[in-house]
């Protein structure tokens, strides 16, 4: 027990909405990209810690479809985050594996080179997996997968096979069509900043997600936040359709 944590029952996913990082500088007189830039810093703490507990993968919206629309500077400034912060020291010192969902080719040349060679140098660790949503949104992502599904039984279509659609399209062939194929569905959601949305991030993945939402910003949520949050998801019971009977006799 760390904390009253059972670490017997950690979640093994763990998504958050990092927000609040704008508000966050704005309240205390300063640009929003010092938030952005504190935010940093409360990735490599929660990352750490989540190391520590146990997590296994932890996804990370780190910049929407949406974000796109922001002012220019402040969308240069977050790609120049980006760039610099993903330095090896933070995977290598803790064992974890780099991977990044959403729309890449999008990003500029240098982000997307650099997002390459982290995955490739990080490959191999195996303590958990983080992965960076960027330029994500799950609109994009669900509607890619339909594309990309349609175009294999349109290319089965033309070489004159047979199409068998109720066997080519279920939900498990939609999940595997989806960005975030490689890793389970997220246990436990956190947003942090306030806001009571989902804000278009894995919509189809969180369909029987734990939410949690807290008021502090991104750049102060420290490792007992996240500690509450791991405490609050192993307080309730996910019946996922069931009946609590059910449950409790299943055991
Ligand atoms: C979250 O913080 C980080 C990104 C969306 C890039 P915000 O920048 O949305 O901060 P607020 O919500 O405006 O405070
Ligand atoms: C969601 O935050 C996206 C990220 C945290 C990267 P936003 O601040 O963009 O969300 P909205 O626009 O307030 O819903
Ligand atoms: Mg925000």
């Amino acid at each position: 027990m760390i904390n009253g944590i059972d670490m017997k029952r950690i979640p093994q996913h763990i998504a958050i909405i990092m927000d609040g990082n704008g508000r966050w500088a704005v309240e205390k007189g300063k640009e929003r990209s010092f938030g952005h830039q504190a935010g940093v810093e409360t990735v490599r703490r929660i990352t750490s810690e989540c190391v520590r507990l146990g997590v296994k993968y932890l996804t990370l919206y780190t910049f929407s479809t949406e974000n796109w629309n922001r002012p220019a500077t402040e969308v240069q400034a977050l790609m120049g985050l980006v760039l610099s912060s993903l330095e090896d020291e933070i995977f290598m010192k803790n064992n974890v594996r780099f991977q990044v969902i959403g729309d890449l080719k999008r990003l500029p040349q240098e982000v997307q080179d650099k997002l390459q060679e982290t995955m490739a140098h990080t490959a191999k660790n195996d303590a958990m997996t983080m992965v960076v949503a960027l330029s994500y949104s799950s609109r994009w992502e669900i509607t890619e997968a339909c594309r990309q599904i349609a175009l294999e039984v349109a290319g089965k279509v033309k070489n004159g096979e047979q199409v068998d659609i109720e066997n080519l399209i279920t939900e498990d062939v939609l999940s595997k069509h989806m960005n975030t194929s490689f890793m389970p569905d997220p246990d436990l959601l956190i947003r942090t900043g306030g806001e009571l949305r989902i804000s278009n991030y894995l919509l189809w993945q969180i369909a029987y997600s734990e939410l949690y939402f807290c008021d502090t910003y991104w750049p102060d949520f420290s490792e007992e936040d996240l500690q509450r949050a791991i405490l609050s998801f192993q307080k309730r019971q996910r019946r996922f359709g069931k009946t609590e009977q059910q449950v409790e006799e299943n055991k």
